[in-house]
């Protein structure tokens, strides 16, 4: 049995494959999403995605029950007059809603997934990632924001919320950009640490709101980037933040996306408000990230 070793090694050690739900505002058939779906996947994972049957960009936290459609989904990936929701007859994991975010996200997690789990819901939510930045001000439009934060607000299932700065929109059926297919290994390694930092993965309220920098040149590897914690709004009055890289303020998320090297911005979010959550959690979330993350220069 002197093969068997290594192999219950590397078990004990690779993370837990979860149930997942997946959603995005760019629309169901976006490539961005497409290839997080398939790292997820391909990292064991039992992910859901039902997502919007169209681009639904902007649309913040609206919800509304999903009506009929008449056209085909975006990029001609679902027939005209299909339905208020439907799925791929040949990978029922891959969901659209003809509605907003949010109302794919609670589709995903009331219905498509525990149609799929015997039952059961998501462990876990994921949203994006997003083809575009998700920074400051822009977040309470942000339907790729709305979705993680309905999930943690009203559903009580952990949230990340992933944007690329760099926005190579393409087809799920075209080959797919570069740039979605290292955001979506970026986003599969913090979700994997995220989920072997143990239950529960995230303090109540919280989401994680994270920024991909510009894909290309020196950032077009995964291996090249590294994860800095952030906040969503500069803390001119806040409270201090915890205390992290010598400084009890962290930088915003804009600072370190623009900063020179390859820097993904990973923000405490307060899912109550879409703001930076300004308190203990921080601390809790920096314990379960610490390893990976790295000051700015
Ligand atoms: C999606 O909609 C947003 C907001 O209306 C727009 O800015 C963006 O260009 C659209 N994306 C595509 C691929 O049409
Ligand atoms: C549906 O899934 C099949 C593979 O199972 C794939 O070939 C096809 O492109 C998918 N279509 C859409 C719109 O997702």
């Amino acid at each position: 049995m002197k093969t068997a070793a290594p192999l219950v090694l590397f078990q004990a050690l690779a993370v837990q494959g979860l149930r997942i739900v997946q959603s995005n505002d760019d629309g169901w058939a976006e490539s961005y999403a497409r290839s997080l779906h398939a790292a997820l996947t391909e990292a064991d994972h039992d992910v859901v995605l039902s997502a919007p049957a169209e681009n639904k960009s902007g649309t913040g936290s609206s919800d509304a029950a999903p009506e009929p459609r008449e056209k085909p989904c975006i990029y001609d990936s679902c027939p005209a007059d299909s339905g208020p929701t439907g799925f791929n007859e040949t990978s029922p994991e891959l969901n659209w809603v003809n509605s907003f975010p949010v109302t794919s996200m609670k589709h995903g997690i009331n219905t498509a997934g525990p149609a799929l789990w015997d039952g059961a819901a998501p462990e876990l939510a994921v949203s994006g990632p997003n083809v575009g930045s998700n920074l400051f001000l822009a977040l309470p439009f942000s339907g790729t924001v709305g979705a993680a934060c309905y999930a943690v607000m009203e559903e009580g299932i952990p949230a990340l919320a992933f944007s690329g700065a760099s926005d190579d929109h393409a087809a799920w059926n075209e080959d797919p950009p570069e740039s979605g297919l290292v955001y979506a290994e970026l986003a599969t390694q913090l979700t994997n640490k995220v989920i072997a930092s143990g239950t529960p993965y995230l303090p109540e309220g919280i989401f994680l709101n994270v920024n991909f920098p510009k894909f290309g040149g020196d950032c077009s590897k995964a291996d090249n980037f590294e994860f800095v914690l952030s906040r969503i709004n500069p803390g001119i009055v806040s409270e201090p933040d915890v205390e992290w890289c010598g400084s009890d303020r962290l930088p915003t998320e804009l600072d370190v996306i623009n900063a020179d090297g390859c820097y993904v911005s990973v923000s405490i979010g307060d899912a109550s408000d879409k703001t930076t959550a300004n308190d203990e959690r921080q601390g809790v979330v920096l314990e379960k990230l610490k390893d990976i993350l790295v000051c700015l220069p």
